[in-house]
């Protein structure tokens, strides 16, 4: 518990007792942990606030799964207001150095996982107000190494497309810029992707900035656009 930073974990968890784990096995163990811990942290900071939020884990590629948790969800308040869908992995590689796995986990976890969410949606008894997709400027504007991301990112909002023609519901997917971590949230961009954008020149979107920026949207946004583009600064 001692242990607060990645560096810290990851030594303690070389120091520990047994046969000493590998170093993957080591990093896998500190993010587990620090995702626990960013968990705990957020369900405390949103008690303190008067939220009462719950925490449920779902594999989005597991479709009777997802509709399963969208129906107990549902009738355990008897209502669904607004979803907000951010699930996603990223495996950065050339094309020629791809595989078809890779390329389904990085593609599908978006794809499959959105697909899966609309099924459920559409057995509720009514839509949500709203429905959020967390895509990525990759989808406009492509980027190095994430072919298989930007197509999952686009594919997406055309899913939502889809199903808010079909629904009449409205679905927004904001294709983000790069995200700054924060101290409790890391997330996708990491200190070498970091690195690369500013090298580039491409500021990074402060996390309080990009919150109030979608609630914005979601307030005042015209409800029948599908897409929107937020970045910090040029791409
Ligand atoms: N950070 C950025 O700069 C940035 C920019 C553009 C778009 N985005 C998008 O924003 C979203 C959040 O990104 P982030 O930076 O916060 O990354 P992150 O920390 O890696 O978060 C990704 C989240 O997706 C979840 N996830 C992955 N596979 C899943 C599955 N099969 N079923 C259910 N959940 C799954 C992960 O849950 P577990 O940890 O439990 O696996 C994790 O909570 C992503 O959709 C990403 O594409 C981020």
């Amino acid at each position: 518990a001692a242990a607060r930073t990645p560096v810290e974990l990851r030594a303690a968890l070389a120091a520990g007792p047994g046969a000493a784990p590998g170093p993957a096995e080591i990093n896998r163990a500190a993010e587990l942990i620090l995702a626990q811990r960013e968990i705990t942290t957020t369900l405390a900071e949103l008690g303190a606030l008067g939220s009462e939020a719950r925490y449920r884990s779902v594999d989005f590629r597991d479709r009777d799964a997802v509709l399963r948790a969208v129906k107990e969800i549902h009738a355990e308040h008897g209502r669904l207001d607004g979803v907000v869908f951010a699930a996603g992995v990223i495996e950065d590689r050339l094309i020629a150095d791809k595989t078809p796995e890779s390329f389904q986990r990085v593609y599908g976890t978006k794809t499959a996982g959105a697909a899966a969410l609309f099924a459920a949606l559409d057995d509720l008894p009514g839509a949500p107000a709203f429905t959020v997709l967390f895509g990525s400027i990759a989808a406009v504007l492509g980027n190095r190494g994430q072919a298989d991301y930007a197509a999952a990112n686009d594919a997406l909002e055309t899913l939502g497309a889809d199903w808010a023609a079909r629904t009449g519901a409205r679905a927004l997917t904001v294709h983000w810029g790069p995200w700054a971590p924060s101290a409790a949230h890391g997330g996708m961009v990491g200190a070498e992707l970091g690195r690369e954008y500013a090298r580039r020149g491409v500021e990074l979107i402060d996390p309080d900035e990009g919150t109030a920026a979608l609630l914005r949207e979601l307030a005042w946004g015209e409800p029948s656009v599908r897409a929107v583009v937020y970045t910090a600064s040029g791409w």
